[in-house]
């Protein structure tokens, strides 16, 4: 990390990054958050890689306006596709959290013989970047699915029940017990625990947003302070209704 970073940009599809923010506050790594949530084009999860790149490149103008230090693209779509035009173009750091997923699933320090289920957006999967460092870190077993009803699902605010069961059982009915679940796009965690309950056995759960705040943690941002971080919150569209999901999702 190039400079101490107190004010960091966050960018997003939508909500689903504050899953994120609600780490990077929990860590209390920066004194500033500017939250970009694009909710009028939210999914980006099936968008093709060229739009998902345009509209992140778009997201880098806004932030433009905010003097940032740091970018965060809390999504894993973004993520997957758009960082070396990011950083080709920012005039700051740019982190993705799929580098961090990665590492903080080499620090769990599992055997190598494990089971690591992957899921994701069909951008994120079909990216196969997951895949490549999970491999490269030795591990053999590695399934990926695109998961992509759970994202409408969580926007739709259900987190359990019925509807979320019947699309568990469709993608993950004939999956092979996990021992790591990487939970590759933002909106996961809020339904991690039926994810975990659908199997058998509890797997560890690798979470973008603890992954990114550790690793910028461990990467320079520790030295700043342990501070609690003013939040501000954008969005393409509905400003205040993602106010209120953050509000609950954050401080609820
Ligand atoms: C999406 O915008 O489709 C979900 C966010 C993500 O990929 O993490």
């Amino acid at each position: 990390i190039s400079k101490t970073p107190k004010r960091v940009g966050v960018f997003d599809s939508g909500a689903g990054g504050l899953t994120v923010v609600k780490s990077l506050l929990e860590h209390k790594l920066f004194d500033e958050i500017i939250y970009y949530g694009d909710t009028a084009r939210v999914p980006y999860g099936p968008k093709d890689p060229a739009t998902i790149t345009r509209y992140a490149l778009e997201a880098l103008e806004f932030f433009k306006n905010f003097d940032i230090d740091l970018m965060i693209t809390a999504c894993n779509s973004v993520s997957a596709h758009a960082l070396p035009e990011l950083r080709a173009k920012a005039e700051f750091d740019v982190y993705g959290v799929i580098e961090p997923g990665v590492l903080a699933l080499k620090n769990a320090d599992l055997p190598l013989s494990s089971h690591i289920l992957i899921l994701g957006t069909k951008a994120t999967v079909g990216s196969g970047l997951y895949q490549r460092g999970i491999y490269e870190l030795g591990f053999k077993h590695i399934e990926a699915v695109a998961t992509s009803l759970f994202v409408p699902i969580v926007e739709e605010g259900i987190f359990g029940g019925e509807v979320l069961q019947s699309a568990l059982k469709h993608y993950l009915g004939s999956v092979k017990q996990p021992d790591a679940i990487i939970l590759g796009c933002t909106h996961f965690p809020l339904i991690a625990e039926s994810i975990c309950n659908f199997f058998p056995n509890r797997p560890l759960l690798i979470h973008s947003g603890e992954a990114i705040a550790e690793y910028l943690e461990n990467n320079g941002c520790s030295g700043y302070g342990k501070r609690d971080s003013q939040l501000k919150i954008f969005a393409s569209e509905n400003p205040e209704g993602l106010k209120l999901i953050a509000k609950k999702w954050l401080f609820g």
